[in-house]
């Protein structure tokens, strides 16, 4: 069961207006939950990320952040699954015609479509992963959730074509994020990570790696990165909420320091795991 607008509904029965802004013109933004054995995981740091994004294309608000959260309550308790991965999103909703500027007096699409939760497998955290890289083509505006998502449409194809996991981007020599994760890098003992700025998308679990290697002692350096630093990282990890912290062992068919998953990688997992319970 899905939710949409108001109702719960069969995926099947649930159907979208051909005029909706979002299918037009992206118009919305989006967030992905996890949910381990029914419990949603930084619900509320979510929720507030949605808020930001709202804020950011002038979309008012449709909930609270309590209704928000009971919402999705209501969409985990339905589905007969435990571990999921809760989609949402909210787009300016359907005017009568195509027209570029915000329509008047329309209600917003708020769509919530869980989905079982896929966290890497094993192999993938014992192995680690490969990624391709590629120059950062997409807005200044990487900070929102927006639904515009073909760049990372483009480069993941691209990735998966190579046999990779991820695609990394640079921006003017620069680190910035990876398609749909964040990028951490190692080198001699130090984590750094580039800035929450508009150039990336500030993360659930970026911050979370954060709290962690504060809470652990590890240290970590929030700066920029350049191209070459990266190249010549000891440790590479991607981090989402699907697909947590997992190392990057190759980038662009060169291996990541001695080309197995680190030391480091090993140490904040095991921490996020713990996290976890
Ligand atoms: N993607 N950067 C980008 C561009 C992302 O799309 C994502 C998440 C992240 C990591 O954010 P978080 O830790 O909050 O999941 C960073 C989601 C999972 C997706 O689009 O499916």
């Amino acid at each position: 069961m899905l939710y949409l607008n108001g109702q719960f509904l069969r995926p099947e029965d649930a159907k979208i207006s051909a005029l909706d802004r979002g299918c037009l013109f992206g118009d919305g933004v989006y967030e992905v939950i996890p949910v381990y054995s029914r419990q949603p995981f930084r619900l509320a740091e979510h929720v507030h990320r949605l808020d930001a994004s709202l804020a950011s294309i002038a979309l008012p608000n449709p909930h609270s952040a309590a209704e928000w959260m009971e919402l999705v309550q209501a969409v985990i308790a339905r589905q007969d699954y435990d571990d999921q991965s809760v989609y949402l999103h909210v787009t300016r909703g359907s005017a009568s015609e195509r027209d570029f500027p915000f329509p008047q007096d329309v209600e917003p699409t708020v769509l919530i479509n869980p989905a079982p939760l896929v966290t890497p497998s094993h192999e993938q955290k014992a192995r680690g992963v490969r990624a391709i890289s590629h120059a950062d083509f997409r807005w200044l505006r990487c900070d929102i959730k927006s639904l515009n998502l073909l760049p990372t449409v483009l480069l993941r194809e691209a990735a998966k074509r190579a046999g990779c996991a991820e695609c990394l981007m640079f921006r003017d020599g620069w680190l910035s994020e990876g398609a749909a994760s964040n990028i951490f890098v190692v080198k001699d003992g130090v984590i750094a990570v580039p800035p929450k700025d508009h150039l990336i998308l500030p993360g659930i679990t970026y911050d979370l790696v954060l709290e962690l290697a504060k809470q652990h002692g590890l240290p970590l350096e929030v700066r920029r990165i350049s191209e070459a630093e990266t190249r010549a990282a000891d440790e590479l990890w991607m981090t989402s909420s699907t697909k947590e912290i997992l190392a990057i062992v190759e980038l662009d068919g060169q291996p990541v320091g001695k080309g197995q998953v680190g030391p480091l990688a090993q140490r904040m997992d095991a921490h996020y795991q713990e996290f976890k319970q």
